[in-house]
């Protein structure tokens, strides 16, 4: 076995020229000496001491354990481990993120925190819109984006899928989605989908209301792009990426792509296989940091525990942060808050997202008792009330929708 003594404690790496990870442990190892296994695994050592690796090798590529304390071990990457012209986020991850997971000795291992020194985040996209070209496409500086997920998620053909996305916009929302699962099926062709839409979102321009649909091309490397274009070409206001299943390598080559000036909407689909596990993984915050590198717009971020998704709360804020804190010039990303949300549940919400966030709800619009657009309109008005500050149950005794949906769901 290699002498773990070899890596000695640092505590001044230069974050400019390290990438710095944090990992939590949970391993009979002490923290020090189960930091030195992963700093050893993922750059210049082994299981047993390599006669090849030479003092100089060590010192120029070898990762360094800066911190130890408690179940929290910071790592520092030498910024040329991850240098060349190709490798990009597959590479990061593969270093940060790789073997180590599978280490015998470390019953679990989770990667909390990942900070990239500029000179690493200058080789990357980042959003090409962001937060604030979002509010600009839609001409809503202000308060929270409102939308649907049209659903059921699968089934619905072109023509009453567009429909659902018109009534929504007549009910006020300003965007809505595509769901994870459906891409191109043959019950609702992409090219036929993005056609219907499109004209119900130009109808509803004429009609004076800006709305945009996110269109989901999920799908092979080789054929994102062309799905993109496909999009495009038939009008497409925004497009969707399942950035987990598809990689972060298509989103990059999306945003990296010239000729796509929308913005991209990224789902999180699958991150629970990843982030749900407090002892083990890769956390929500980490995603979101490599989403905004990669150059997502909107990314969904969970919704604070009032939903029907598991919530972690402080890696939920945590990962508001790491889309709108200051990362190295690159514009923020809008948090996207989405998974059994219903009008009731929007003043909880707000208070912890605060007002920068897409709010979205599809059973919470579509199940409304009178239809898409009345519960379109609920969840406008809700989200109105809680922007202006007025309780909800007191805005929606002259707001049937909003009546309806809280006798509904509350
Ligand atoms: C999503 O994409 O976030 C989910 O499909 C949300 O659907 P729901 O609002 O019906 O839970």
């Amino acid at each position: 076995m290699m002498s773990i003594d070899y890596l000695a404690l640092d505590e001044k790496l230069d974050p400019e020229e390290y990438v710095i990870c944090e990992y939590t442990v949970k391993s009979d190892l002490d923290i020090e000496t189960a930091g030195k296994r992963i700093a050893e695994e993922e750059s210049t050592g082994t299981w047993t001491h390599p006669t090849t690796l030479s003092d100089d090798i060590f010192k120029n590529y070898g990762a360094k354990v800066t911190e130890a304390e408690g179940n929290r071990v910071r790592i520092g990457y030498p910024v040329i481990d991850f240098s060349g012209e190709i490798g990009g986020i597959p590479q990061i991850l593969s270093i940060i993120a790789g073997n180590l997971f599978g280490l015998d000795t470390l019953e679990g291992v989770r990667l909390v925190k990942l900070e990239l020194p500029k000179t690493i985040v200058d080789g990357y996209p980042g959003p090409q819109l962001g937060l604030k070209g979002l509010r600009k496409v839609l001409d809503r500086p202000e308060k929270p984006l409102v939308g649907t997920i049209v659903k059921p998620k699968i089934g619905l053909p072109p023509k009453e899928f567009a429909d659902y996305v018109y009534e929504s916009g007549k009910g006020g929302l300003t965007n809505s989605k595509d769901d994870e699962t459906l891409v191109d099926q043959d019950f609702c062709p992409l090219e036929d989908r993005v056609n219907e839409v499109s004209e119900r979102l130009d109808l509803l321009e004429e009609e004076g209301h800006i709305m945009i649909h996110a269109h989901n091309i999920s799908t092979n490397g080789h054929e994102i792009l062309e799905a993109a274009d496909l999009a495009l070409d038939n009008g497409a206001r925004q497009l969707m990426v399942d950035v987990l299943t598809v990689g972060f390598s298509g989103l990059q080559a999306l945003a990296e792509d010239e000729s796509i000036d929308v913005p991209i909407h990224v789902h999180r689909a699958m991150h629970a296989a990843i982030t749900k596990n407090p002892d083990h993984g890769i956390s929500m915050p980490v995603i979101g940091t490599l989403v905004r590198l990669a150059g997502g717009d909107a990314l969904h971020t969970g919704t604070y525990g009032v939903g029907k998704m598991h919530a972690e709360i402080t890696e939920e804020i945590e990962s508001k942060e790491v889309l709108t804190e200051k990362m190295h010039g690159l514009k923020k990303i809008m948090p996207v808050s989405s998974g059994g949300l219903h009008p009731g549940l929007v003043p909880d919400l707000i208070e912890m997202s605060g007002t920068d966030v897409q709010i979205q709800a599809g059973g919470g619009v579509s199940g409304h008792p009178d239809g898409v657009k009345a519960g379109a309109k609920a969840l406008v008005q809700a989200v109105d009330a809680a922007f202006e500050g007025i309780d909800i149950t007191e805005y929606a005794e002259d707001h049937e929708e909003l009546k309806k949906a809280l006798e509904k769901w509350m």
